[in-house]
């Protein structure tokens, strides 16, 4: 396969209103802006096997893009906080998803996939995540395969406090986490994915 134009759309989305709050994270917090990108390749990847309208596939990698703009209203001191977060310092850490979807909101082209996407990104399939500890196909789908490959993305690459996984490591985990964090058809779904699919990915990181 080729990266799409829609991937290459999303990335140089500078001229738009929600592209130049992504410019702000790329200057503000380089790690998480390489996270964004390389999550909105591995939509790219992803998304014709999803249960998703063809039409729907730019939205999806375009949020998926989107998913982390809240950090920019996260202080650098917790984002790249190399000890661990105090209660405190995760409560602000957690609105990141609800500061997202209101950085969107004021873009008026935006549709509500997306904006959910950004919302719901950290729930859980089994109920414990947040912001609104939303359970099982209450969180949309869109969401639940971000969740997913955020988490994939997150255990490979380079955290402040922790080392990264290698690929069958991180494999393990997403399968572990079947129906507890992630939604198992998302994840069964991923770790089928074609080698020289997912190479694309893999290589670049
Ligand atoms: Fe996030």
């Amino acid at each position: 396969m080729t990266i799409s134009q829609s991937y290459a759309e999303v990335i140089s989305m500078q001229h738009t209103g929600a592209g130049s709050w992504m410019k702000y994270l790329m200057y503000k917090s380089p790690a998480t802006y390489r996270h964004c990108v390389r999550v909105a390749l591995l939509a790219e990847i992803v998304v014709p096997y999803l249960p998703i309208d063809e039409k729907e596939h730019a939205a999806f990698i375009r949020g998926c893009f989107l998913h982390d703009v809240g950090k920019t209203k996260v202080p650098n001191d917790i984002l790249h906080k190399k000890e661990r977060l105090n209660d405190w310092e995760w409560s602000v850490l957690r609105k990141h998803p609800v500061y997202g979807e209101e950085i969107l909101r004021n873009q008026s082209f935006y549709d509500e996939n997306i904006l959910q996407l950004v919302r719901f990104h950290h729930e859980r399939y089994d109920g414990a995540g947040y912001p609104e500890g939303r359970k099982g196909e209450q969180i949309p789908l869109f969401a639940r395969a971000c969740s997913v490959i955020d988490a994939l993305d997150s255990m490979l690459s380079m955290r402040p406090y922790k080392k990264p996984l290698t690929a069958s490591e991180a494999y393990r985990e997403l399968e572990r986490h079947r129906n507890t964090q992630f939604d198992a058809v998302i994840v069964d779904l991923v770790l089928e994915l074609p080698e020289h699919e997912i190479g694309i990915y893999l290589n670049g990181i």
